[in-house]
This record gives C-alpha cells, structure tokens and sequence, in this order.
C-alpha cells in the first residue's frame, strides 16, 4: 500500500492548483487517468472572467453571475469567488501563464479582455483562443518541478476507501483504489486527505464538447461513499460546436459573439433579436434553447455563426485556433458563416461542497466541475468555470493545511482489492454498446428540452442498462473503459432523477411539461 498526506485525483485547472498551493512538506500524489494534460482545462478557448478593468466593478460580475443563475446561486459563493477573482489571475501569472495584452491608450501593457454571454463589461482574460492550453501546459510544466508530488499518469481511481476512525468513531476518507493502466493492476493508495478534481460528464451525451475523461468518475466516487449531489438537472449545452459530417464536436469560442459573431439561419437572417434583449449574447441556456428551437421549428441539422465582418488580420490575432480548426474542415471563416448546433458542455451540479471545498464525508474535498459549490446556480456564466477552479482550489489548501496539522496521522488497515471472483472478460462488445446506448438515450430524452414522457422512458431503459453493467463489473477482470461505463451509468441516473424532482423550467433545465419557473416551491438546489 502507498501513503500519501494528500492524494489529488485529476490534473486539470482544479487538481494542479491544489497541487502547486499545498505546502511543499506535504508528500502529495497527484492520479491522472489519461495523459497529465487530458481534461477540459486544455481544452477551454474564451478564458477566465476576473474584474480586471477600472470601469469593471466586482459588483456587476456578481450581479450577472447571479442573473445567469436564475435565482440558485449562493450569494455569498459568488461573492467570495468574485472577489478573489484578481488575485488568481495574478497567481496564474506569477506562474507564467502568457495572457493575452495590448496596448492602452496612455501606452503602458493591459489585458486584452473579451466577452462572453451574460457578462455586462469586458472582463475576461484570455490567451488568446487557446486559453485552457496556456494554463494546463504552464501549470503542468511547474508540477513537475515539485519533488513531493508524485504524477501518476494513466491511473484511473475505481473508488474512494472510507474506514471509522477508532478513537472519533466518524467515518473518514482514507484513500483510493486505483487502476493502473499500464500493468492492469488495482493499487490501494492510502492519504489523509482526498481531493476530488475529476471535472464533468459531457460524456454520458452523444455530442459534446468534452474530452473523452469527462465521464464523471468523481461524482460517481463520491455518490457511491455517500455524499450529496446537487443540481444534476442543470446540464450546460454550449451553442456554438462545428456542425461537419468529419468533425468529432469541437467547440466554437462565445468569444467569437462577443467580439461580434451572428447566429443566422440558412436564408441569412439573424434569429437571436427575437428571442433576447442581449440577442447572441443573451445567457447560453437562452441561445441554446433558441437554436434548438429554430433547428426543430424550419427541420434544420444546424444554423450558421458569422464573423466574417471582422477583418482577417482581427480573426488571425485573436482566433487563431478558431481560424485554423475550421480551415482544416474546408471553411474560411474570414469569408463564410460557419455551421454549427449545440452539444452537452458544462455541469452546474456535482458532489456538494463548502467554499472551503470540503464534502460531507470528512477528509474528503471536491474541487472544480466535479463540485457543486453554489456559484453556478440553474446556469453557468461564460469563463465562470475556470475562475471557481482557480478561487476554490486555493481556499480548500487552506482548509486542507489546517486538518492536516490539527489532525494527527493515524494508521488505517485497508483491505486490499480483492480480484479473486472475477474472471477474465470476452464480451467487449457489451460493454461498447451500453457505452453507445446511454450516450444516445440521454440526447435523445433528457437534452435541451425534455418533457415527463421522454424522463420516463430514459429512466426506465438506463436503469435496465445500469442492472446489466453492474452484473458485468462484478463478474469480470476490471478496465479503464468499464470502470467509466459504470460510472456513466450512474451519472446518467443521477440527472435523470433529479431532472424528475424539478417541476418547473428553470436556467438550464426545460421542461414543456412545466414551461414556468416556480419560485414558490423549487428556488433551491435539487439535492440527492
Ligand atoms: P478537468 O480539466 O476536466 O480535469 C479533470 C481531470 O480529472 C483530468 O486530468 C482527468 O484525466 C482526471 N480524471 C477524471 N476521472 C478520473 C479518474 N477516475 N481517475 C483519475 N483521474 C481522473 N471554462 C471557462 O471558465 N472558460 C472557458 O473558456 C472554457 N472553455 C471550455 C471549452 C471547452 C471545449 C470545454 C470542454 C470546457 C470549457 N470550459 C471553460 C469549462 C472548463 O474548461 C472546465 O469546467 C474546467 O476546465 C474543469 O476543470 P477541472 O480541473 O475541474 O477538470
Ligand atoms: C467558450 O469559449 O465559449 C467556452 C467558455 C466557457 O465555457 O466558459
């Protein structure tokens, strides 16, 4: 068995901050399932909202964050996580992360800051469209230089290890089962403290913008040792991914909108107008919602995102990679609209935290979109993600350090993995179609706009699927692909019931059934 004081599950934004902030006498492993830069975090284009401009005020960010959320945001999360917003930006740059500047008028260097969706001022930073990819190379590049953390790429956690603590008779988390994928063996790593950083679950839906390990692992982790889970429901579809026959889903930056992209339907005319006073800067689930109901209302396979007004020498500087992605699809986007449809990208819920990030299981933290700490509330904010990544990872050090030295080092007996009543699995094709299934069933019933039928009938044939995977996992030799159709499973439950529970329509969850908000009986958090 391997001991660590603190084991951090997942490497994106929210588990490298972790890493980088603890105290360097803490001896920290740090699991990553695919490649240490694999997660959303390399991925992410527009950048991190922060006040950064004089005329910008932290009031106005949390108003919109609070306007975005359609009345679930935590006040006071919010403000926390507004007010620290700064701070972090200036962390990230202490680190070397190379921001997008510009000139100001009196000559000296600024931030360039864009806008996205639902924000009322500039106000987020960026490297240019690659944002995700400057933070996630920069901080990766620094935690290698740590000696006291340990990277264990390739490793997938399978559960967390939950033992009574003798002498406070409280049930702790004492660590993680882990699937090596290298030698195929499960590793009993025991820490102190366990800090889930896992991120979403685009993956339970057939399109998304997500990379392939967001199949929320830690969600599941968590549900499994029985923590609370909230706001499930509230599953985010970005609006703008590329519409190609070739194209896995790529995303297409609200950026674009906000430096003057339209949304056109295939006659040329703009849509948005009609459906929001902020027209294509209207909050996402208002333009996700408005183009799924274009596309079902004129039989259309996607609508069109036109930046062709801006100048090439504009376009080159600041989409670069917009520029470049669809260039290699066949389309100039300095001449031509773009076609795109909206695909799963964001989960608002996840396992119940403080702003400390701790759960309700002691010695546990949840970091990141695998959390749910409040901010988001029924939608999240453009840019919102990273920054809560970023604030929360630095509180839960805090919290962290303080239970480590408070607390003092115990020695827990864990049971090893015990492989002995599994044999030997031939029959991967179950496995790849239930993958399939699941991902199709959620698009299909529990998508942009569902309806008490369409829950029904997804609850009832993933629960068929989740009796059949679980028969499976427990009859055969473990594997990083059926560790995460389990959880997949579950995950899809999870949204499904809570989706269930709320008898209204609200932020990102829209219902025909009940198509009004209902404040008098559902202005709180779904909880599980
Ligand atoms: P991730 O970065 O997803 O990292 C999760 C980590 O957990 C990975 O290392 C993964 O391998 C690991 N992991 C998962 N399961 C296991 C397991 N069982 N065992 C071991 N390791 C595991 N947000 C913004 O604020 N601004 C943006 O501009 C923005 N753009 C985006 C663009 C795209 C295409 C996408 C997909 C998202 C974007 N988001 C953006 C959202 C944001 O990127 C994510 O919410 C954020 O990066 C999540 O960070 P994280 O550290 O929580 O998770
Ligand atoms: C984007 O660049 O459009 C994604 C921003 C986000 O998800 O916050």
């Amino acid at each position: 068995m391997q001991s660590y004081d603190v084991m951090i599950i997942g490497s994106g934004a929210a588990g490298l901050s972790v890493a980088l902030a603890l105290p360097r006498h803490f001896n920290v492993a740090l699991i990553s399932k695919s490649q240490i830069t694999e997660g959303a975090t390399f991925y992410a284009q527009g950048g991190i909202s922060a006040v950064m401009d004089p005329a910008d005020t932290n009031a106005a960010h949390i108003a919109d964050t609070l306007d975005a959320g359609s009345g679930l945001c935590h006040p006071d999360v919010v403000e926390h996580i507004v007010r620290n917003g700064r701070d972090r930006i200036e962390w990230l740059l202490e680190q070397g992360v190379p921001f997008s500047t510009r000139t100001s008028k009196s000559g000296h260097r600024e931030f360039h800051l864009t806008q996205e969706g639902g924000h009322s001022h500039r106000r987020v930073v960026h490297a240019a469209d690659a944002t995700g990819a400057a933070v996630e190379d920069t901080l990766v590049s620094r935690v290698k230089g740590y000696a006291n953390v340990t990277l264990m790429e390739s490793h997938a956690a399978i559960d967390l290890i939950i033992s009574l603590n003798q002498a406070t008779k409280q049930k702790n988390c004492v660590g993680a089962y882990v699937f090596d994928e290298a030698s195929g063996d499960v590793l009993t790593i025991n820490a102190r403290v366990v800090v889930l950083a896992t991120g979403g679950v685009g993956k339970v839906y057939l399109y998304t913008s997500n990379p392939n390990v967001a199949t929320g692992d830690g969600i599941a982790m968590a549900w499994r040792a029985g923590c609370r889970i909230a706001n499930m429901e509230f599953v985010q579809f970005h609006p703008t991914c590329l519409y190609h026959h070739r194209a896995k889903t790529i995303l297409l930056t609200e950026a674009l909108r906000g430096e003057g992209a339209e949304l056109l339907l295939p006659d040329g005319s703009r849509f948005m107008p009609s459906f929001h006073e902020r027209a294509e800067l209207a909050p996402r689930d208002v333009v996700a919602r408005a183009i799924d109901h274009e596309m079902k209302r004129l039989g259309l396979n996607c609508v069109y995102l036109d930046i062709s007004k801006k100048s090439k020498s504009f376009l080159l500087e600041h989409f670069p990679n917009a520029y470049q992605t669809c260039a290699e699809y066949g389309i100039d986007i300095t001449a031509e609209p773009i076609p795109v449809v909206p695909a799963a990208h964001y989960l608002c819920g996840g396992v119940v935290t403080n702003i400390q990030g701790q759960t309700n299981l002691p010695h546990l933290y949840a970091v990141g979109e695998a959390a749910c700490t409040g901010l988001h509330g029924a939608n999240r904010m453009a840019s919102n993600s990273l920054l809560e990544c970023l604030v929360i990872a630095s509180t839960a050090v805090e919290s962290i350090t303080t239970l480590l030295e408070r607390v003092p080092a115990e020695n827990v007996e864990i049971a090893p993995w015990d492989a002995s009543r599994v044999i030997k699995g031939n029959e991967d094709v179950i496995i790849s179609h239930s993958w399939d299934e699941i991902r199709r069933v959620m698009w299909d019933y529990v998508g942009i706009v569902r309806t008490n039928k369409r829950l029904e009938r997804a609850q009832v044939r993933i629960n068929i699927l989740k009796t059949e995977i679980n028969e499976f996992y427990s009859s055969f030799h473990i594997s990083k692909n059926l560790i995460e159709l389990r959880n997949l499973v579950l995950i899809a439950e999870l949204i499904i019931r809570s989706a269930k529970l709320r008898k209204e329509s609200r932020g990102l969850h829209y219902t025909l059934d009940y198509p009004n908000r209902d404040d008098t009986n559902f202005q709180s958090d779904t909880i599980l």
